[in-house]
């Protein structure tokens, strides 16, 4: 089973994501975590390129497109898809709806183009779940800077001005509705054991049914 988790930056999906695993471990299901950009030595090294913002050098839209798409194509190739042909459970913290959202719909990057894209990036590899963290852009905003007192980095896409946030919030919503039975929504704004709770039963009844 290949789980993803989706939100805004703030929607406290990480957390939850990593809780999610040792639930899952505890049941004995062989469980692989990982995140995007990143999760093997190559996607790590295009994740410093594609988030870091030490450059006043403007990164193009579709260079940015480019640059997530390639850390997933190693990402699939090499961790994903030989963990789930060993029958291993799959959770990772950000995948293809969030090119759709931030690049698709927050850049407005055209896409059918993007939907192609992605499909030759992963092979066709598509989640079965898909958990979204449902935080507005003003909530996510507020806690994002609560996070930056205590010391927490703010990368390039969390520079963007707060218009482009909303119009990926508003993506997020657009995706659920093109494929309902994909998406299973969490209220984001509960607190850290309320959203494992809601999880967990969607986890769980999902599970059995699989
Ligand atoms: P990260 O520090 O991992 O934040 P988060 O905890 O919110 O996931 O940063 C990932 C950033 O990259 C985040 O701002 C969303 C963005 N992103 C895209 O724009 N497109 C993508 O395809 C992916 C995977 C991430």
């Amino acid at each position: 089973m290949f789980i993803t988790f989706e939100g805004l930056d703030g929607s406290g999906k990480t957390t939850q994501a990593k809780r999610v695993a040792e639930h899952l471990r505890a049941q004995d299901y062989n469980v692989l975590l990982t995140r995007e950009p990143g999760g093997t030595l190559i996607s790590d090294q295009i994740r410093d390129v594609v988030l870091k913002k030490g450059t006043d050098e403007l990164m193009n839209p579709r260079t940015e497109l480019l640059l997530f798409c390639a850390s997933r194509a190693q990402l699939v190739a090499h961790v994903i898809r030989p963990h789930l042909a060993n029958g291993g459970v799959v959770l990772c913290d950000r995948y293809t709806d969030s090119t759709l959202a931030y690049q698709g719909y927050g850049h407005g990057l055209d896409l059918p183009t993007l939907k192609t894209i992605l499909h030759f990036a992963t092979d066709g590899l598509r989640p079965d779940l898909t958990l979204y963290f449902d935080i507005t852009p003003e909530n996510a905003l507020r806690r994002k800077q609560q996070a930056s007192l205590f010391g927490e980095e703010w990368n390039r896409l969390d520079d963007m001005e707060f218009q482009f946030h909303t119009r990926v919030y508003e993506g997020y919503q657009r995706l659920q509705e093109e494929e309902p039975a994909r998406w299973a929504v969490i209220d984001a704004m509960g607190t850290v054991d309320a959203m494992f709770q809601a999880v967990v039963e969607t986890l769980d009844a999902r599970m059995a049914v699989g």
